[in-house]
């Protein structure tokens, strides 16, 4: 991890895969670490797309001004077919060269990283930052952005309870997340709701039906369910459910609507810390590493252990979500 007979005087930074909200609030604060310790910083635009091709700007103070609280990232992202192919990867790798950039801080989940990896492999010197709403990556307990999706999918649940109580129907919510059901857990628990499907989890439609059976013995009227993508079809989900309890269902697909919007302010603190220090440590000259957080402090892990990490479900969170669901 440690390096020293490398120069540190241009680096680069680039947002890769899907965007998150605090991407904008990471690239302020590298942008500005950066010209804060003399550096030279680039903006590669379009993520590894954007590499490749020689899309890169230097980037000023004032470059990065007015974007803390924007979602989205105003570089761009992309997810690349053609960096997956050597040929593009060493292009990618060249293009750093011919600018002299010494260091490179990548944005994004685990596919970004691995694209990170890649660079590093052919003697790039690298640092990632976790920003992906999925939460998906096992080696950090949080991820920039989603936090704020889970406050997202919040604001949605609270406008389907009202109308679900209104008329005594069951909503089920289709969240994002993947291969994980972390948006769904956390969304789940804190919004109230009767039940999450996720991935991590059989999911038992016995339990679920005496839930809702039994909610409507007690007067309940609003049912609602969140769902991971990914997990069985939604709308046969409703309509067993609808068999079963004799109750009406409806869907609604959160989508890309989870992706967009501004970051909460623990994710634009987030965002700040971690991009400091990505900052910092390439200074240091500590690379090939990821940034992580058990909640309060950070930390980094090797690149190597940040893509290798299997998520670990939350089983402490799903059992109290199960339990006062009752
Ligand atoms: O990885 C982030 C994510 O938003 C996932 O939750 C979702 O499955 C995927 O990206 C959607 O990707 P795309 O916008 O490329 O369809």
């Amino acid at each position: 991890m440690e390096r020293e007979n490398i120069k540190m005087e241009s680096i680069a930074v680039l947002c890769s895969g899907g965007d998150a909200p605090g991407m904008n609030a990471a690239l302020r604060a590298v942008v500005r670490t950066a010209i804060f310790n003399g550096m030279r910083i680039y903006g590669i635009h379009d993520g590894y797309r954007g590499l490749i091709d020689n899309d890169i700007e230097e980037l000023k103070v004032s470059s990065v001004s007015d974007i803390m609280q924007r979602g989205g990232t105003v570089l761009g992202s992309a997810r690349s077919e053609r960096f997956r192919h050597e040929e593009g990867q060493q292009r990618a790798y060249e293009v750093l060269k011919e600018h002299d950039i010494d260091g490179l801080i990548v944005l994004g989940g685990d596919g970004s990283f691995k694209g990170a990896l890649d660079l590093q492999e052919k003697g790039m010197q690298v640092i990632g930052i976790p920003c992906t709403i999925d939460n998906d990556l096992g080696y950090t307990t949080y991820t920039i952005g989603f936090l704020t999706a889970v406050e997202t999918v919040l604001d949605a649940v609270g406008r389907l309870r009202d109308t679900s109580s209104s008329h005594g129907i069951g909503v089920i919510v289709e969240v994002m997340g993947r291969h994980c059901g972390d948006i769904a857990l956390f969304a789940g628990l804190a919004g109230g709701a009767e039940a999450v499907i996720v991935p991590e989890v059989e999911f038992d439609l016995d339990e679920l039906e005496r839930k809702i059976t039994n909610g409507e013995k007690r007067g309940k009227k609003h049912q609602i369910i969140i769902k991971a993508e990914g997990v069985q079809r939604t709308e046969e989900i409703c309509r067993i459910l609808e068999e079963r309890t004799g109750i009406d269902f409806r869907t609604t697909i959160l989508g890309h609507v989870q992706r967009g919007g501004a970051p909460s302010a623990l994710d634009r603190i987030l965002a700040s810390r971690m991009g400091s220090l990505a900052v910092e440590l390439l200074v240091q000259k500590k690379t090939g590493v990821a940034i992580a957080t058990n909640g309060s402090e950070l930390h980094y892990v090797s690149m190597e252990e940040a893509v290798n990490t299997p998520h670990k479900f939350n089983t402490e969170i799903y059992r109290v979500m199960r339990e006062l669901s009752i």
